[in-house]
C-alpha cells in the first residue's frame, strides 16, 4: 500500500487506501466507500475499474507491451509452444522438458469427446455459426463430466481445466466437420496439439494427412497469440460466472457467448469480411470516411482498443507471420495488400491518429486463417480455442482468490419513483 486517497462528498471528508501491485497503474480500494458514504461509483464499460488482482497478464497499452507471468508475448511468439504457455498460464512458471512432456501427454488423453456428443451436433443446421455450436456443446460439457464439476476440489477443478483445454480443438474441428458436412475425425494421440487440430479439420478418413509444419508452426503461434488478456469482456464473463459457484464448463461456454460479438472476438471475421468488401486500394478512402462519420455506424474492423493506445504487440507478430504463411503455402492474397494499405492510410489519418486507433489482434488474423483454408465463421471458433487456456487460467486464479465474492453490481437508477396501480378501467 503507497498511500491514501482524499474524498469528500456532501461536506464529509473520507479517505480510502491505494494499493500498488508490482508493476502498472494503483488503485484506490473503495469497497468501503458505499458503506461510509451511501453512494456507489459510475463507470459504466469498467474504464476505470480493476475488478480483481491477478498474477497472470499485463498490459501496458501506452507501450504496447503484452506479458504473460511476466514474458513478453514477442518472446514467447518467437520461442514458445502453445502447450508451453498454457503451462505457464496455468503454473505461473516455465515448465521443465518433462514437466512439459507430462502435461502435453495429460492434455493429449483427454481429446476425445464423449462418443454421445457427436449426436449433439446432429440437433444442429448444417448452416449453424460454429460459436453457436461451441457455445451449445461447451455448455453440454457439464452433463457429460460430472467427476470434474465440483469447484471446491482442486484435483477437479485441474482436471475440468485440462478437460477444457483438450477438448476444444475436437469441438471446434467437429463444427467444422458438420458444417462442411464431412465426418468427424477422431483426435491422432501421435500428433502435437496443434497438429493434431488441422488433422481433425482438414483430414479425411479416405487418405492419410500430412500435417504441414510450416501451417503447425504459424497456427501454434496464432494461438499463442490469443491466449490470454488481461480482464477483458470475455474473461469478465467467465469470472462474474464463475463467482456464482457455476461449474467451470458452464463458465466457458459464457466466455464463448460473449467473445462472439463483433466488438470482441467476432471482430477477426468482421475484419475479413470487411476488407472483402472494401476490395481494392481505390476504394479505402471511401471506408476511413465512413469511419470517420459519426452519423455512420460503421467501424474500422481490427482497429483501436480499450486498452492498447499504441500498435497491439499481437498485430506486429500477426503481420509478420502473413508473410511466412504466404511464403510457406507460395500464395498471395490481394486482400493483404489491402490490408496493409489501409492500415498505412488510416496511421497516417488525424482522426486515428488522435484518437489513438491501432491494428489489434483481429485485423491480420484473417488473412491467414483464410490462407490456410479455413471459412471466415471458424475464425472466432479458434479464437475460443485459444482463450480457453486464459478463462481456465483465470477462472482457477478468481476461484482460489480470498478476496473473491460473487459478482453483483449497483446502478444509478432514472426509473419512475413508486406510484399507485390503476385498474385498465382508469388508465
Ligand atoms: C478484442 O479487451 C481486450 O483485451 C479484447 C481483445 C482480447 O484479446 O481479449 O484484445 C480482443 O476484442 C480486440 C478488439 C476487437 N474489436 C474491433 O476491432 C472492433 C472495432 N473496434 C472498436 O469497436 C473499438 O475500438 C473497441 C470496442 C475495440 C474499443 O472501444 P472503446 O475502448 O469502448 O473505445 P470507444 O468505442 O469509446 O472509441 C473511442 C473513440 C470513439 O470516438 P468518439 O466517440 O470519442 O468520437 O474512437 C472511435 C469511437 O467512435 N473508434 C473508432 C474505432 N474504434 C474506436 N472509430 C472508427 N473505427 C474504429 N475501429
Amino acid at each position: 500500500m503507497t498511500d491514501n486517497a482524499n474524498f469528500s462528498l456532501s461536506g464529509k471528508d473520507f479517505q480510502y487506501p491505494v494499493l500498488s501491485g508490482t508493476v502498472g497503474p494503483d488503485v484506490v480500494d473503495i469497497r468501503k466507500l458505499y458503506g461510509q458514504t451511501g453512494a456507489f461509483t459510475y463507470d459504466p464499460g469498467f474504464t476505470s475499474t480493476a475488478s480483481c488482482q491477478s498474477k497472470l497478464t499485463y498490459i501496458d497499452g501506452d507501450e504496447g507491451v503484452l506479458l504473460h507471468r511476466g514474458y513478453a508475448i514477442g518472446d514467447l511468439a518467437e520461442h514458445s509452444s502453445f502447450m508451453e504457455v498454457a503451462y505457464l498460464l496455468l503454473n505461473g512458471e516455465l515448465p521443465s522438458a518433462d514437466e512439459l512432456s507430462g502435461f502435453e501427454n495429460t492434455i493429449t488423453r483427454h481429446t476425445m469427446l464423449h462418443e454421445q456428443l457427436a449426436t449433439f451436433y446432429r440437433g444442429f443446421r448444417r448452416d449453424a455459426h460454429p460459436m453457436a455450436i461451441m457455445c451449445g456443446v461447451v455448455g453440454a460439457l457439464s452433463a457429460f463430466y460430472h467427476d470434474s464439476t465440483d469447484i471446491h476440489d482442486a484435483r477437479q477443478r485441474m482436471i475440468a481445466s485440462h478437460r477444457l483445454i483438450a477438448k476444444m480443438p475436437t469441438i471446434a474441428a467437429m463444427a467444422y466437420k458438420y458444417s462442411v458436412g464431412q465426418p468427424f475425425l477422431y483426435p491422432d494421440n501421435s500428433l502435437s496439439y496443434t497438429g493434431n487440430f488441422l488433422r481433425m479439420t482438414f483430414g479425411v478418413p479416405a487418405e492419410p494427412y500430412e500435417v504441414n509444419p510450416a501451417v503447425e508452426k504459424a497456427m501454434d503461434r496464432i494461438f499463442i497469440l490469443h491466449a490470454d488478456h488481461e480482464q477483458n469482456a470475455s474473461t469478465s464473463t467467465v469470472r462474474l460466472a464463475g463467482s456464482s459457484g457455476a461449474n467451470p464448463f458452464a463458465c466457458i461456454a459464457a466466455g464463448i457467448a460473449c467473445l462472439w460479438g463483433p466488438a470482441h472476438g467476432g471482430a477477426n471475421e468482421a475484419a475479413l469480411n470487411m476488407l472483402h468488401e472494401i476490395g481494392t486500394p481505390e476504394k479505402i478512402p471511401e471506408y476511413i470516411a465512413r469511419a470517420k462519420d459519426k452519423n455512420d455506424p460503421f467501424r474500422l474492423m481490427g482497429f483501436g482498443h480499450r486498452v492498447y493506445k499504441n500498435y497491439d504487440p499481437r498485430a506486429t507478430v500477426m503481420q509478420k507471420t502473413v508473410r511466412e504463411v504466404f511464403e510457406a503455402l507460395n500464395v498471395q492474397d490481394p486482400v493483404f495488400e489491402t490490408a496493409l494499405r489501409l492500415e498505412e492510410i488510416a496511421l497516417n489519418d488525424e482522426y486515428f491518429v488522435e484518437k489513438k486507433l491501432f491494428p489489434n489482434v483481429d485485423f491480420y488474423s484473417g488473412v491467414i486463417l483464410s490462407a490456410i483454408g479455413f471459412p471466415t465463421s471458424m475464425f472466432t471458433a479458434l479464437f475460443a480455442l485459444a482463450r480457453t487456456v486464459g478463462w481456465v487460467a483465470q477462472w482457477n486464479e478468481m476461484i482460489t482468490d480470498p478476496d473473491q465474492k460473487i459478482g453483483r453490481p449497483r446502478q444509478l437508477y432514472t426509473g419512475p419513483t413508486q406510484r399507485e396501480y390503476l385498474p385498465v378501467g382508469s388508465r
